[in-house]
């Protein structure tokens, strides 16, 4: 798989080190609070478990799963629930999580959806977020790392579900979007 990618971006440790900051952030915002999170599978699956790990809160977590790609590397705009059940999170704090920050498709039709359970307050926190222009404006207030415009894998993001199990990022060969 390894020989797919057209270089890597964050490996292991580098990804770790960054989580390590994240989560103290995190930590030190949300103490003496009730944190909800709330996490956006299957993408977020890695980062979701190794970041929580590094937060010692008492936390709820929910998951739900959403595809706007279809199996493309194109943002459709159209959010699909697969999962429609929204999270019990009346007046609790949450955090959403998810893997990457693209269109903005995704995260805004998510916040809309928490909205309706009329939680006290709602954060987001992406580990990565492409420096383009957005169809929705999404303002996530925990990023960790910025990259460019390309498409990236491993490390829970896929490309037509493959690439997820690699414990690294790395942008996958244009000759490989098809
Ligand atoms: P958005 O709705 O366009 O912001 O896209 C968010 C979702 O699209 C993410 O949660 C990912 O599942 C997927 N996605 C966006 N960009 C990439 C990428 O570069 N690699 C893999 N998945 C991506
Ligand atoms: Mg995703």
């Amino acid at each position: 798989m390894r020989g797919d990618l057209e270089r890597v971006l964050f490996d292991e440790p580098a990804i770790h080190r960054r989580l390590d900051e994240i989560a103290a952030q995190i930590s030190g915002d949300y103490r003496d609070r009730e944190l909800s999170v709330i996490a956006v599978l299957h993408g977020s699956l890695m980062f979701v478990a190794d970041l929580l790990r590094r937060i010692p809160l008492p936390l709820k977590l929910d998951c739900v799963s959403v595809a706007s790609y279809h199996g493309d590397s194109q943002s459709s705009g159209e959010v699909v629930f697969k999962e429609v059940t929204v999270p019990d999170v009346a007046d609790r704090d949450v955090l959403i999580l998810d893997d990457i920050l693209d269109s903005g498709h995704t995260l805004a039709a998510i916040r809309a959806m928490v909205e309706t359970a009329k939680p006290r307050s709602i954060q987001v926190c992406v580990l990565l977020s492409k420096k383009k222009q957005r169809a929705r404006e999404v303002y996530p207030d925990y990023v960790g790392f910025e990259i460019q415009d390309e498409f990236v894998v491993g490390y829970g993001l896929d490309f037509k579900e493959r690439y997820r199990n690699l414990p690294y990022i790395g942008v996958l060969r244009k000759e490989l979007l098809g």
